[in-house]
């Protein structure tokens, strides 16, 4: 696999985005993307597997299921591009369906290059693909798989995994419509979305006995030590999930277990920290299956298909711009 980098000014705006984050007034906050570096990926295709957090696999059972139903409403010549690519492994099932009809380029799109290589070694034993990865920013990469694109080529782009339920409600749909504005009426879009679950069934998903999901969240406190020389002391934070009703989402936090002060000399730092004071890392949106049609038509696509997996309620929704 070709992989195309660019990262230099990677640290410096980790830096400002912390420094943005813990000096808000009221609510600290560290952007979750970067939960993603090398060890929260890795944390995260963990995550993927415990009993729990039933996502990832019934994001995996509909794409194996439907993988067939999916690739016939396509019109061919198309080129697969992947938002997040992670691991492939779901991916797999779409490519093979399609390399069975026809020779195709698959470009998976991630900010974490062992996730790219993870994926090429996922992939690359199917036939009759070439697999081009960007290691850039989701919409950055988009553009660049766009502007690479023959006339008659149609372009797939997969959004797997409810990547979108990150994003706040208002930030999804823009950032939908920010790729319809990339594409050409008549491309697709294979969008993946969590679907709303009793509370007792979040709470064990995102708050796990073993303790991976504290890991991959308290990752992002080592992570800052790492790169942006901070003495965060991780003994010193705790891992918390909570449901937000009104939001209908599940945060993830980080809470502070004593008053301390956290210097972060990369980001010209010095942050203090009350007893019980949070640091608010992630949400994650939780939706109806309706939902998903108004927010595709708010965006400028249609849905063309849903498939709703039974066991773990999480819906692949086909997705045509109009
Ligand atoms: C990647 N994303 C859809 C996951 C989620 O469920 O929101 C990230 C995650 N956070 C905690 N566990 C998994």
């Amino acid at each position: 696999m070709l992989i195309q980098t660019i990262t230099p000014n990677a640290t410096y705006e980790f830096a400002a985005d912390v420094r943005t984050g813990l000096t808000k007034p009221g609510q600290k906050e560290l952007l979750s993307k970067y939960l993603y570096d090398d060890v929260g990926s890795a944390l995260f295709e963990v995550i993927s597997r415990l009993p729990q957090y039933g996502l990832t696999r019934a994001d995996e059972r509909l794409l194996r299921r439907h993988a067939h139903g999916i690739v016939e409403r396509l019109a061919t010549p198309v080129s697969v591009a992947e938002l997040g690519s992670g691991s492939g492994q779901k991916t797999r099932h779409i490519l093979e369906a399609l390399c069975r009809r026809q020779r195709t380029t698959y470009y998976p799109i991630e900010i974490s290059a062992s996730a790219l290589a993870m994926c090429e070694r996922e992939l690359s034993d199917i036939e009759s693909i070439s697999i081009l990865g960007f290691e850039r920013e989701y919409l950055d990469g988009l553009l660049e798989v766009a502007a690479q694109r023959k006339t008659d080529q149609r372009l797939l782009v997969l959004f797997l995994g409810s990547t979108i339920g990150n994003f706040d409600r208002s930030a999804g749909i823009e950032f939908l419509a920010e790729v319809r504005r990339i594409l050409l009426p008549g491309d697709w879009l294979l969008l993946g979305t969590d679907l709303e679950k009793s509370s007792v069934q979040l709470l064990a998903a995102y708050n796990d006995e073993l303790g991976v999901t504290a890991a991959f969240n308290l990752n992002l406190l080592a992570r800052i030590n790492r790169e942006l020389d901070a003495d965060f002391d991780l003994a010193q934070f705790e891992h918390v999930a909570k449901i937000n009703h009104e939001a209908r989402s599940v945060e993830m936090h980080l809470r502070s277990l004593r008053p301390q002060t956290v210097h972060i000399p990369a980001a010209d730092l010095r942050v203090e920290f009350l007893e019980g004071e949070t640091i608010w890392t992630e949400s994650s949106h939780k939706y109806s299956p309706e939902e998903v049609f108004s927010m595709a038509s708010v965006a400028g696509f249609r849905c063309e298909a849903q498939w709703i997996d039974e066991q773990w309620p999480f819906a692949e929704n086909l997705l045509v711009a109009e």
